[in-house]
């Protein structure tokens, strides 16, 4: 029987600390429920004392997290931990989690502490949180820069005063994985009754070694590890949970212990917080970044058409990403493509098809990436031709340093000529108000984003915006040599797509309604 692995989330605690998270009681409530669902076992709900948002915020999760122990953190203070226990006492399993720096360089310089004055505060905190509840953590900050003696010694006093859960953070991720296994080892070995409770780790990524740290601790005797969704937290970060869950579930052979998470609702939880949050993903970021299932060489797309084994470890559904997508470019081949348009939903004879892949070719050629707007955009307009809904006519801009941005947009919507005027915060803003005003889109621009393809003031402007409504997110892209010109392209032919995919839904949608499967 694989042994239990505890997955401690911190993403409302210590991943709410990068620099730009913050989130309201609301929102923390969505990523508390979503983290139940997904089978994390303790969440850090927060750190009471901190502000009223966060005492609040941590009172309503306890309130509504039935499935998950919820902790609030609180420094040795006897009015921190009233104030976490106020906070997290409606819980069905209530956690006290008290810590207290413990390193040399943290007593001298921000305690100014003695270590007897910090052993004694840690008897005193764990045994008053104790009165209030069976379940209280004790972290000792900055462990891994601690000396192990006296760390020995932090342990055995938290211990005795009645931790049940004991955490060695690797708070400034300063540690190696060969460091962090003797530091527990030693643990282990001097500190009597440690098997008796559940050893923790908290790594931080500074040098990019949270998870692997993580890792080598379970193999060093460490029951939770505690993590935060996308691995955000304070500087670099901490470690990511869907990291350590996919290492511990892909490579069994090596390690034989579970969690309690659904992996398939990895996915949707990363994107959750990344909404929430407002912190991207990068798109090469291990298990939940928009690369991590797509293949681009010839010979990787190949090989995972013919058995998804050649190229992918785990597979995009077991993390709750509906397919593995490859990246169309200049390297694909005829088989990737056709493979392409038939899950975008196209049905094409041998004649349609070759047109769209020499059509494809030619794009591939300029542009690197070809996204699936772009294929759809082919077929429907170049194979099918099928006319685009939006088209731009004219556009003149006012600007200046003493004019108000005024933007005037004749356009073409579905055959008819329209023209419309309107004020902005600058010219590409006067611009895309007066677009969206004359297709009265309810989308949201989510990214707008401008290269120049040459250089020089006679550049080429590439402008690229992100495009969401109702779920549905599609990129436009418009170049030119005038920046508002390429931006206004840009802009219509994410509304073009836009539409094209909400059409494309409710056929899908019609299909799946009709028992033959015809529409
Ligand atoms: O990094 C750290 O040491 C912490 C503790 C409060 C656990 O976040
Ligand atoms: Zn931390």
């Amino acid at each position: 029987m694989p042994e239990h692995i505890y997955i401690f989330d911190t993403t409302l605690r210590d991943g709410e600390q990068s620099p730009g998270a913050t989130m309201n009681v609301q929102e923390k409530l969505r990523v508390a429920k979503q983290l139940e669902r997904m089978g994390a076992d303790i969440i850090e709900a927060g750190f009471p004392i901190s502000s009223e948002g966060d005492f609040e915020s941590v009172r309503t999760i306890a309130k509504a997290v039935e499935k998950c122990t919820v902790a609030g953190l609180a420094r040795t203070d006897r009015e921190d931990i009233d104030r976490a226990w106020d906070a997290v006492r409606a819980a069905k399993y209530p956690r006290i989690h008290v810590f207290i720096a413990t390193s040399d360089i943290h007593l001298k310089y921000k305690l100014k502490m003695t270590r007897e004055e910090v052993l004694r505060d840690i008897a005193d905190a764990v045994a008053y949180a104790k009165k209030m509840t069976d379940d209280v953590e004790f972290s000792a900050e900055d462990a891994t820069r601690t000396d192990l003696a006296f760390l020995c010694e932090v342990v055995r006093t938290a211990l005795s005063a009645g931790a049940t859960t004991i955490n060695i953070p690797d708070t400034v991720g300063y540690t190696v994985p060969t460091e962090y296994a003797d530091i527990l080892d030693t643990i282990r070995k001097k500190v009597e009754g440690i098997d008796k409770v559940v050893l923790s780790v908290h790594c931080h990524n500074d040098l990019g070694l949270a998870t692997a740290n993580s890792i080598i601790a379970i193999q060093h005797g460490a029951r939770q590890v505690e993590c935060t969704i996308n691995g955000i937290g304070e500087r670099a970060g901490n470690t990511a949970m869907e990291e350590v869950v996919m290492a511990l579930r892909t490579r069994p052979d090596l390690f034989p212990y579970e969690t309690r998470v659904d992996t398939t609702l990895i996915y949707p939880t990363s994107r959750l917080v990344s909404q929430i949050t407002g912190m991207k993903v990068q798109p090469n970021k291990a298990v939940v970044g928009a690369n991590a299932f797509a293949h681009e060489a010839g010979i990787h797309q190949d090989g995972v058409l013919k058995e998804k084994l050649t190229y992918e470890i785990m597979t995009p559904e077991s993390v709750g990403i509906p397919k593995s997508s490859l990246v169309m470019g200049k390297h694909s081949g005829r088989h990737a493509f056709r493979d392409r348009l038939k899950s975008l939903g196209f049905d094409l004879n041998t004649d349609q098809i070759q047109k769209a892949f020499d059509l494809f070719k030619g794009l591939a050629d300029k542009k690197k990436t070809v996204f699936d707007e772009d294929i759809v955009a082919i077929v429907m307009h170049e194979v099918l031709r099928i006319p685009y809904r939006y088209r731009l006519n004219y556009l003149n801009i006012v600007s200046g340093t003493s004019a108000i941005p005024t933007a005037v947009v004749t356009m073409e919507i579905d055959g008819e000529p329209v023209r419309d005027v309107d004020f902005g915060d600058g010219p590409v803003d006067a611009a895309l108000k007066t677009i969206k005003k004359m297709t009265h889109s309810k989308s949201r621009l989510l990214r707008f984003a401008i290269n120049a393809i040459t250089g020089g003031t006679d550049a080429q402007g590439e402008v690229t915006v992100h495009v969401e409504e109702d779920g549905i997110s599609v990129l436009g892209q418009g170049a030119h040599t005038d920046i508002i010109v390429a931006s206004a392209k840009a802009y219509i032919d994410a509304l073009n797509k836009l539409e094209y995919q909400k059409a494309k839904m409710e056929v899908d949608k019609m299909r799946a309604a009709s028992p033959e499967g015809n529409v």
